[in-house]
Parts: structure tokens; C-alpha cells; sequence
């Protein structure tokens, strides 16, 4: 029998009705802050991501499923979202027209790990990007979206803080890290030693316990912000304190893409096992200027919606719309067409098979339907219909002409 592949999961059954509750409060939430959904393709450049997330980062280094397709051209399935987004925002020109552009997304994403509990090679982001405010109100805001999200999903979370500074102080702050680095010596794991000199700051969240007992000591970029970086990151303090946001400053958050500068940060939840962060995002002010755009301030986060799917409260299920069922085959024209005329309306399934009214009212629970309409030969003959409100408990018998609609009769 052919499997799925390793990591790569089907979602169907109970699963698919979390993915759908998910999908329809997060986007709900995300048009209510006034963004538009956004569809990028799944397969783009290599560069892309080369150029965006990082040639020294783990996605692209050792997780891209990457190929070359007929047509000679290097492709590779989307790691993340945030590049495509930003490639197909300079690619339509909106960074020449200025103001601001909110979008959302949401779908599958690849990366070549090794898959665990809450690890997964295929796995589905939901996500949003927001170009044209470079105010830290919108770091704020991003931040308070994401908890509004999970909140309203019934999720708990701890929200880990860092500011990655930018361009003015995050080179000084490189050269004092590379000499803590290189003072260290042969300490470090080879990992840690191939960083220095591709991209330095990824060092502080290695996770080999002993680099990490040596990093205590290192410099932080939170003491070393310059006025600008400082000033937004007491202000998004400020904000998420205003609005009861709770927080811990993490100052080896540094996240696992490259295109991150000033606010940085992670949602985790104690409640799933390791793989614990469930939404991720900050700033990426320079982003759309390495992909050829014109300098846009960017703020961005996205969701990992299997996580989250482990944690979700669902609500309880209404009973809604009709069950249909005959309980022999001359009486399935008539329920057909009943169902055909409550359709334009509301839910109306229809149970193809003859059976009895017991196996009918099964049916009926098993789809979580409010009503069981049931035809037999003696409705047949009086053009009646039987009707159960499963929630109120309450029998009756209606005329058949009571469901179809005029142009019916
Ligand atoms: P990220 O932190 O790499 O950020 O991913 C966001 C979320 O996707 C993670 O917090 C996690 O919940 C989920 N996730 C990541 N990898 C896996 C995996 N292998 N299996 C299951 N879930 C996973 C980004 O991707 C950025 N593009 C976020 C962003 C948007 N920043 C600015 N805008």
C-alpha cells in the first residue's frame, strides 16, 4: 500500500473541522484589522529564499526541498511565506505606490527536517504581512493579533520579546559578539564555529546545552541598542503593557530567518511538548529593498496551524439543518426533491438507502443535523412528512407541499 510521505500528514475527519474552525477565526480576526488575503504560488525560486530567509539560515541551507524542473529553472517548494509575499508586492509595483497594504495567507509550507511530535515536512502556516508603517504601533499591533487569535480559540501562551536592533547598531554589536565568539575558542560545537563567520548572532539560540552555559556570559543586543531601536522597543513595552499583554524579554530570541531587524518575536505554549512555538514574526525593514523593491517598512507574523490544532478549544456543535431519509425505495423521489428545495437555505443531506426510522435517527445524530425528515409508505400515500427536532425532542407530521417551494408545487 502507498503511504504518505514521512511528514507529510492528511488532514480529514475531526482534524479537518479544527483546520476549518481555525481557518475561519484567524481569517475572520485578520479582515476585522482591515487586511485582504493574499495567494502566492507554492513553488518559487531558489533565489528567493536565497536572498530572503538566508543562505546561512537552516531553512535554506539544510531544509529546502529543492530541484531543478524541465525547463532547467532551480526551484524549490515555499519554506515560509513571508519571501513570496514580499516577491509578489514588489513584483506588482504596490512598493511604488506607497501607503499601506495589509495581506493575509494561509497553506502548506516544506521544509526538510527531522519529523517529531508538532515537526512536520509539510506543515500549514496562516499568516499576515503589513508594508508601508514603519511606527512601532504596528509591531504592537501585530502582537495583539496574534493574542486576540489565540485567545478567541480558547489558547494559552507565554510571549517571548527581543529587539534584533537594525543597521545603525546591530554591526558594532557583531564585532562584539564575534570577539566573544573567537574567545571561547574550541569550545563551541562546529556549528556554533561555522556561524561566526556566516551569520553570528544565530549562535545565542544553539541548542547544545554547553554553548549555551558559555553564551550566559555573552554581550546582548538588548544593551546595545542604538537611541532609534531603544526608544521603539520601550514603546512596544509600553503598548503591550497598556493592554495587559504579558511578555518575558528572551535576548537569544533571534529567530531562524535572516531578514528580521528590531522587534522580534515567538508565542509558545508549555501544553505540546517541544516543538513548542506556535507563532512567530517581527520586523523586516530591509526585506523588500533585497528583493529589489523600493525600501518599505515591513512587520509580519505567522501561525503554525498544526500546533495550534493540538490545542484548539472547539465549541459545542450546534445541531443544524435537515437529515432526509425514506424508508422505502418509491418514497426516495420525495425526498430528493424536499432536499433540493431546503438546500437553497440550509444544510439537507440525504440518506440514499431505505431504512428503518431507528437506523434513520442514527443517521441524523451522526451528522449533527437539528431535524430527521423521514418519508415511509404512509407519509407516501397522505403526501405527508415525518419530522423529528432532535434538539427540542418534538415529533410532527407536515404536508409535503410545506417544504417544497412555489415554483416546486
Ligand atoms: P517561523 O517561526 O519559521 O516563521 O514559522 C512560524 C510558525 O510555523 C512556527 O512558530 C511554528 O508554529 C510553525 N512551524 C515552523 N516549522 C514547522 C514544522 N516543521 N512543522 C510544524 N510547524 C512548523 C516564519 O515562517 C515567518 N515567515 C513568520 C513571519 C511572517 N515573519 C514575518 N512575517
Amino acid at each position: 500500500m502507498i503511504q504518505s510521505l514521512r511528514g507529510m500528514n492528511d488532514i480529514l475527519n475531526q482534524d479537518y473541522e479544527r483546520y476549518e474552525y481555525f481557518l475561519s477565526t484567524a481569517s475572520t480576526i485578520a479582515k476585522r484589522y482591515g487586511f485582504h488575503y493574499i495567494e502566492t504560488p507554492l513553488l518559487e525560486e531558489t533565489a528567493l529564499f536565497k536572498r530572503s530567509v538566508g543562505e546561512s539560515s537552516d531553512i535554506v541551507g539544510k531544509e529546502m526541498y529543492q530541484f531543478t524542473d524541465k525547463g532547467e529553472n532551480d526551484v524549490c517548494l515555499r519554506p515560509e511565506g513571508t519571501a513570496g509575499v514580499v516577491r509578489a508586492f514588489v513584483q506588482h509595483k504596490l512598493d511604488k505606490k506607497g501607503g499601506i497594504h495589509r495581506f493575509y495567507y494561509h497553506g502548506a509550507m516544506f521544509r526538510y527536517e527531522r519529523p517529531q511530535k508538532g515537526r512536520l515536512r509539510q506543515f500549514h502556516q496562516f499568516g499576515v504581512e503589513s508594508f508601508g508603517v514603519d511606527s512601532v504601533y504596528e509591531d504592537a499591533l501585530m502582537i495583539m493579533m496574534v493574542a486576540d487569535i489565540l485567545k478567541t480559540l480558547g489558547i494559552g501562551y507565554r510571549l517571548k520579546l527581543n529587539s534584533l536592533g537594525d543597521h545603525h547598531c546591530m554591526p558594532a554589536y557583531r564585532e562584539k559578539l564575534v570577539s566573544f565568539i573567537e574567545s571561547c575558542g574550541d569550545a563551541l560545537c562546529d556549528d556554533c564555529i561555522r556561524r561566526k563567520s556566516t551569520n553570528p548572532i544565530r549562535v545565542l539560540d544553539c541548542k547544545s546545552e554547553s554553548c549555551q552555559n558559555l553564551y550566559v556570559n555573552a554581550p546582548k543586543l538588548i544593551y546595545n541598542l542604538c537611541d532609534g531601536c531603544q526608544s521603539d522597543f520601550d514603546t512596544l513595552k509600553s503598548i503591550l503593557d497598556a493592554h495587559n499583554i504579558g511578555y518575558e524579554i528572551d535576548t537569544n530570541l533571534v529567530r531562524g530567518l535572516d531578514y528580521y531587524s528590531k522587534t522580534a518575536f515567538e508565542f509558545v505554549s508549555d501544553a505540546i511538548g517541544s516543538q513548542s512555538a506556535i507563532a512567530g514574526g517581527g520586523r523586516y525593514d530591509r526585506l523588500i529593498e533585497f528583493l529589489d523593491g523600493k525600501p518599505t517598512p515591513a512587520v509580519g507574523f505567522a501561525l503554525g496551524i498544526e500546533r495550534l490544532m493540538e490545542l484548539i478549544v472547539m465549541p459545542e456543535p450546534i445541531r443544524e439543518g435537515y437529515y432526509l431519509g425514506a424508508m422505502d425505495s418509491e418514497s426516495l423521489g420525495d425526498i430528493l426533491k424536499i432536499a433540493e428545495s431546503l438546500r437553497k437555505e440550509q444544510k439537507a443531506v440525504v440518506e440514499y438507502e431505505a431504512k428503518t426510522l431507528k437506523a434513520h435517527l442514527k443517521g441524523a445524530d451522526r451528522i449533527n443535523a437539528r431535524y430527521c425528515a423521514v418519508i415511509g409508505e404512509n407519509e407516501r400515500l397522505n403526501g405527508t412528512v415525518w419530522v423529528k427536532d432532535l434538539a427540542k425532542k418534538e415529533e410532527s407530521t407536515f404536508p409535503l407541499t410545506h417544504f417544497t417551494t412555489k415554483e416546486d408545487k
